[in-house]
């Protein structure tokens, strides 16, 4: 790997499982190059940001990264702990090492040298650092920025607000009453840990959803391979209706639009269930509808009822800021940072620029975009 100079040859921006597999994918092919991480640790949402009881969402094998399965002996669905030993054994077999402490400001690339200009803000010394490179790969991440909403009246809340990614066990809400904002995976997996834990738990869901059970999105995933997506799409509607019910009376409806279709064309997952559905039906988890206004420890909803709480965490996702840094590109990424191309040609550019894991594809989609980017610099570059 290069030295920390000015010229680069590929600088890779973002050390999370996509540019780690892309890391691996160029040193493999004995390609020199620059990976620069904003955090002082790779894959921080896996390593410090993740709450105990993860796991990765769906089975083993669509979530390897490029040249190193997963071992054997791991369960189907890898806890968050033994990912992040995949993880550092993936980083220590391709000897990957990401300058930390580094955010990328700023990428433009420049006709005369035919090199993009890369300006880094170091966090250690709060100075500003330049390079150049040829290629610049941009694996920032689908969920690089937390994002909270302007809720009238969040600044009078007497109790404490916390976002999903700084959550990390139920174990210190025991007792306490507790609103989840956002019933996406995240939200509805957060709810159910608390309840676990012995929070009295609220959940508020806003827009209609997608429920299925691991073995749907399992069994979605292997068909897809041999069956024409609207038929599978069609399937885990169906399975979902007959296994779920009709789940308006506890409070959530369920989109007009299949589950896969919302995914690709929103990128708006389908609820995977990890019990939460149980606890609802229960009513250990209650679900409320959209927030209006906050004052003090009470919060207003649409329905007009107010409830008071001690937490909120914000299960509310992400924004990206890539716009705001990368310029010139009008091709590659749109203004939400997603690939803008279709599947499958989202991870290529125009002058050597391209992006891994930015098509709502997953860990798969980055095992693919990580080995389709470094065979393509290797040949336009006759590295
Ligand atoms: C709770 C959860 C469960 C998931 N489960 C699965 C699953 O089971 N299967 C699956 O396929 N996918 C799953 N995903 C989705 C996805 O695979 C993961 O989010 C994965 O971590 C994405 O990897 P990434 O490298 O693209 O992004 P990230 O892990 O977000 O990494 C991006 C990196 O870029 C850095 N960065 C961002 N901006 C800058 C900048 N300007 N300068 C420098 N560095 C920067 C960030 O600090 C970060 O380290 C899950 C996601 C979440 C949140
Ligand atoms: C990154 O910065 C933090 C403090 O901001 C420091 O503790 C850490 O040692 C730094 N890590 C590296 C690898 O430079």
């Amino acid at each position: 790997m290069s030295q920390e100079t000015g010229e680069q040859v590929v600088i890779v921006v973002g050390a999370g499982p996509a540019g780690l597999a892309t890391a691996a994918c160029l040193a493999s092919l004995s390609i020199p190059y620059m990976l620069i991480e904003r955090e002082d640790l790779y894959a921080p949402i896996w390593t410090k940001k993740s709450y105990d009881r993860l796991h990765l969402h769906l089975a083993k094998h669509f979530c390897e990264l490029p040249h190193m399965p997963m071992p054997a002996e791991y369960p189907t669905y890898v806890p968050r702990v033994e990912f992040v030993q995949y993880l550092d054994n993936y980083v220590r077999k391709f000897h990957i090492k990401p300058l930390y402490n580094r955010s990328v400001i700023g990428a433009e690339y420049e006709e005369v040298s035919q090199k993009w200009h890369i300006k880094v803000h170091n966090s250690m010394s709060d100075e500003s650092e330049e390079y150049q490179t040829r290629f610049l790969i941009v694996a920032t991440g689908e969920t690089s920025d937390t994002f909270v909403p302007d809720v009238e009246g969040l600044h009078t809340f007497s109790g404490r607000v916390i976002h999903s990614t700084q959550y990390k066990s139920g174990k210190e809400f025991s007792g306490q009453n507790v609103l989840v904002i956002g019933s996406g995976n995240s939200g509805m997996e957060i709810a159910f840990d608390l309840s676990n834990f012995g929070a009295k738990t609220s959940i508020v869901v806003r827009s209609p959803i997608h429920i299925l059970s691991k073995g749907m999105a399992h069994l979605g995933l292997t068909l897809l391979k041999y069956l024409p997506h609207d038929f599978v799409d069609s399937l885990l509607l169906f399975l979902s209706k007959i296994y779920y019910g009709d789940l308006r009376k506890y409070g959530i409806e369920r989109p007009k639009e299949s589950p896969f279709y919302l995914k690709d064309k929103y990128g708006k997952y389908p609820v995977f269930d990890v019990g939460t559905y149980k606890k609802i039906k229960s009513g250990e988890i209650q679900v409320l509808p959209a927030v209006t206004s906050i004052k003090g420890d009470e919060v207003f909803f649409k329905d007009g009822k107010s409830h008071a709480f001690d937490v909120i965490i914000f299960a509310t996702g992400f924004k990206r800021s890539t716009t705001q840094w990368l310029k010139g590109d009008d091709y590659l990424l749109g203004d939400d940072g997603i690939s803008k191309q279709e599947f499958p040609n989202h991870w290529k550019g125009k002058n050597g620029l391209y992006c891994v894991g930015l098509a709502r594809k997953g860990l798969y989609g980055i095992h693919m975009d990580a080995k389709l980017v470094a065979d393509h610099i290797k040949t336009s570059a006759m590295l």
